[in-house]
């Protein structure tokens, strides 16, 4: 099963830049920019990994970004994800970053983007991992603060891919920012939302309805409106749904009592994603291996979910058929799928 998935191609559609920034990089970052981090050691940080929900890791996930100041730093944080990719198979990314969380200390949005930007364009050339990059805005701010952030980023629009939003769920629902998402839409930009991580069934439907997502970033408490499940079913509007974050932050009690196979097997278009892998405890490949062990994932189910995250993506329909060929051979060549 480890050859297996560790073979078959896969795309990553929800994964915050931020959240892949290792300890060991942290500390490399901080040294080089005379920053003093309030643990002693890597060994310190990783043990401080203890989540018992969505803002416990918050708080340190935007406490570790504050090391990202020059446009070097992005440019490293992103190649060294990328690296990770490539040896893991994943030949497509759709990732997110976080303007604000840069902004707010005073680093300009254009060093952020421009070091993204580059490291993306050198790992497609090194690695040939095709990319999207999407702007994600932080909802526990204010609509008015979102509205500031894409009118900065508005000179770079040929140069961003889509609209996000995410933080804190709870208490900050979609609707809080239907209006920033219709100026963001009209500029020709899809949305996203992250909805029904820890918010309810309702959350989704507001994504849905008021911010007219292209896909719903976890989404996974939809299982609590059969309706709900009915309309995700019928019109296939993706679910990218991240597994090990979801134990982590205790959205599951344990991998065993995680919703994903029960979902795909009700015909959702479900994709699966590591969102801040380096606080998770794992990247793409890891989560395809938890859900074969702790689940019992069968090899055509992960050729299933690889194949919807083809149908997912925002690639051209000649780079979703090339792909959709790529999994099917592999599938094939294993006996997950028919020849
Ligand atoms: N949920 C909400 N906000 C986030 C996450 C997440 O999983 N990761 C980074 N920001
Ligand atoms: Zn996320």
């Amino acid at each position: 099963m480890e050859h297996f998935i560790a073979g078959l191609p896969k795309l990553e559609l929800h994964l915050h830049i931020e959240g892949t920034l290792e300890p060991e990089l942290m500390f490399a970052l901080a040294a080089r920019n005379g920053l003093t981090l309030p643990w002693p050691d890597v060994g310190a940080v990783r043990a401080a990994y203890e989540f018992d929900n969505l803002q416990s890791f918050l708080d340190l996930y935007y406490l570790g970004a504050s090391v990202l100041i020059h446009e070097q730093d992005f440019f490293d944080l992103t190649f060294a994800y990328l690296k990770r990719c490539a040896a893991d198979k994943v030949v497509h990314v759709e990732i997110f970053f976080d303007p604000q969380t840069h902004t707010a200390r005073g680093i300009p949005f254009e060093v952020v983007l421009g070091g993204i930007e580059r490291a993306l364009q050198a790992g497609e050339e090194s690695f040939g991992i095709s990319w999207r990059l999407i702007m994600s805005f932080l909802r526990h701010l204010s609509e008015e603060a979102a509205f500031a952030t894409l009118a900065e980023a508005e000179p770079h629009l040929a140069r961003l891919h889509g609209v996000g939003l995410d933080s804190g769920e709870l208490g900050n629902p979609p609707t809080k920012f239907a209006g920033v998402f219709a100026r963001a839409r009209a500029l020709g930009l899809p949305v996203v939302c992250h909805a029904g991580e820890e918010g309810p069934a309702a959350y989704i439907w507001q994504a849905i309805n008021e911010l007219q997502v292209r896909r719903i970033d976890h989404g996974v408490r939809c299982v609590d409106d059969p309706e709900l499940l009915r309309y995700l079913a019928d019109t296939r509007l993706p679910l990218t749904v991240c597994p090990l974050s979801n134990v982590r932050l205790k959205v599951f009690e344990d991998m065993g009592q995680h919703n994903v196979l029960t979902l795909l097997e009700k015909g959702l278009c479900i994709t699966i994603n590591s969102d801040d892998p380096a606080y998770f405890g794992g990247y793409l490949g890891a989560n395809f291996e938890a859900l074969a062990r702790d689940l019992g994932a069968s090899r055509e189910q992960l050729c299933r979910l690889s194949l919807n995250a083809v149908e997912a993506s925002w690639l051209s329909l000649a780079d979703k058929a090339r792909l959709t060929r790529d999994i099917r051979a592999h599938g094939a060549c294993h006996d997950a799928l028919p020849g």
